[in-house]
């Protein structure tokens, strides 16, 4: 693919990352050559990107209700969901923790090596609409929780978690309460105390920020132990020299995203509209959305295509799109050489040819009406070739 043709091609995939946004990169520049200290510094070149790192931790902290010094900065949200989980078990020596399915395999995959230190997950099912309910939570949790870990948004499916009645039964047994606000932060409002969480983890790469670089919040008083070991950065509770440009760009990215979050969220549910608009008209009901539409963000949509005779191979669709200029993700991930459905639209009760079928579409502030319609006329057009494809006579 040249060039050109990448840049022109129709972005549906800002779930998995976004491009960096101009103003971000401005803000940016001048940590890379001009101001390159190292924060650590004692001199006057440390003093000024210190300053800078600061400020940036101030930013952040008012745009989620914190205190500067709950903010650490981390190398994103993979990082940040390692960290929370080691960090409370270390703490506390409990051994459980209480989670959902349906989470990022951040966390998933975080509880799951914990089990080798004699900590055990337990998985709280969510409803049909990929819910996790508080009742649910306050069953799951005994005396030996250690934590309670579950996201805000859904990355697969969009749904929004209740996080503050969730809050409140954690609160009621006096176990923390960690989210994943990776795809809510900067598009739904998130203030850590009217939702009531203790820690939380975020990633500048899904907010037009850079990559590489995220934020781990932990409240005062939260018992919490430090995995990453190195330099005294952070007060000893971050090894590693910091990532001066990324950590600006960070606060420079929430900080736009928040002062557009209104107008962003208008924008995509009249995107959504049109989606579902020329969904219906073209597909009437051969396809189907995963999740619920009532509960989730309107700008990531998840869709099956079951066809007329049958589920089509989601692989396939995405492919056939690419080739066609438009970028998704798939509801499938290829697992030692087979091709097995999302974890998320299993956890919600799928069948494996529905979830093979499905396809992620998810918007960006950028996207437009014209880009709705022609992904939905290629949809047509790709669907109506794979449709004859499969089902042709031998
Ligand atoms: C919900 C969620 N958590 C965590 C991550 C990981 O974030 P990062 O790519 O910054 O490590 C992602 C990225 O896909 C995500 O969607």
């Amino acid at each position: 693919m040249t060039k050109e043709q990448d840049m022109e091609a129709v972005y549906f995939d800002h779930a998995a990352t976004t491009p960096l946004d101009e103003r971000v990169l401005e803000a940016m520049k001048p940590y890379f050559i001009e101001h390159y200290g190292n924060a650590n510094s004692a001199h006057q070149r440390g003093n000024k990107t210190k300053v800078a790192v600061e400020e940036a931790r101030e930013t952040i902290a008012e745009l989620i209700g914190a205190e500067p010094a709950e903010i650490i900065f981390t190398s994103g949200g993979t990082e940040s969901d390692n960290a929370a989980l080691k960090g409370v078990v270390g703490a506390t020596g409990k051994t459980e923790i209480v989670t959902s399915p349906l989470e990022h395999h951040a966390v998933l995959h975080t509880a799951e090596a914990l089990k080798r230190s004699g900590v055990q997950p337990v998985y709280v099912e969510p409803d049909k609409r990929g819910v996790i309910t508080p009742k649910k939570v306050a069953e799951a949790i005994t005396d030996d929780t250690a934590l309670v870990s579950l996201m805000h948004v859904n990355n697969e499916i969009g749904i929004i978690n209740p996080l503050q009645e969730i809050a409140e039964v954690c609160k009621a047994h006096q176990v923390p309460l960690h989210s994943d606000t990776v795809q809510s932060i900067g598009k739904l409002p998130v203030d850590v105390d009217d939702l009531g969480i203790d820690l939380l983890s975020m990633s500048g790469h899904k907010i037009y920020g850079p990559k590489g670089i995220g934020v781990l919040y932990v409240r005062h008083a939260t018992p919490w132990l430090p995995s990453m070991h190195g330099g005294s950065q952070e007060r000893r509770r971050r090894g590693g020299t910091l990532n001066v440009p990324g950590i600006v760009g960070l606060a420079r990215a929430l900080e736009l995203c928040i002062d557009s979050m209104e107008e962003h969220t208008t924008h995509f549910k009249k995107l959504r509209q049109r989606l579902i608009e020329d969904l219906d008209e073209k597909f009437g009901d051969c396809y189907r959305i995963n999740g619920s539409p009532e509960q989730g963000v309107p700008h990531i949509v998840n869709l099956a295509f079951t066809g007329s005779q049958g589920g089509l191979d989601g692989e396939m669709l995405l492919l056939n799109l690419d080739v066609e200029g438009i970028c998704v993700s798939n509801g499938s991930a290829c697992t030692s050489g087979a091709v097995e459905p999302s974890h998320v639209l299993d956890g919600i009760g799928l069948d494996t040819e529905t979830a093979n079928s499905s396809i992620r579409i998810s918007m960006g502030k950028d996207n437009t009406v014209e880009d709705i319609d022609y992904l939905v006329d290629q949809l047509d057009v790709v669907v109506r070739r794979m449709t004859k494809t499969t089902h042709a006579s031998p």
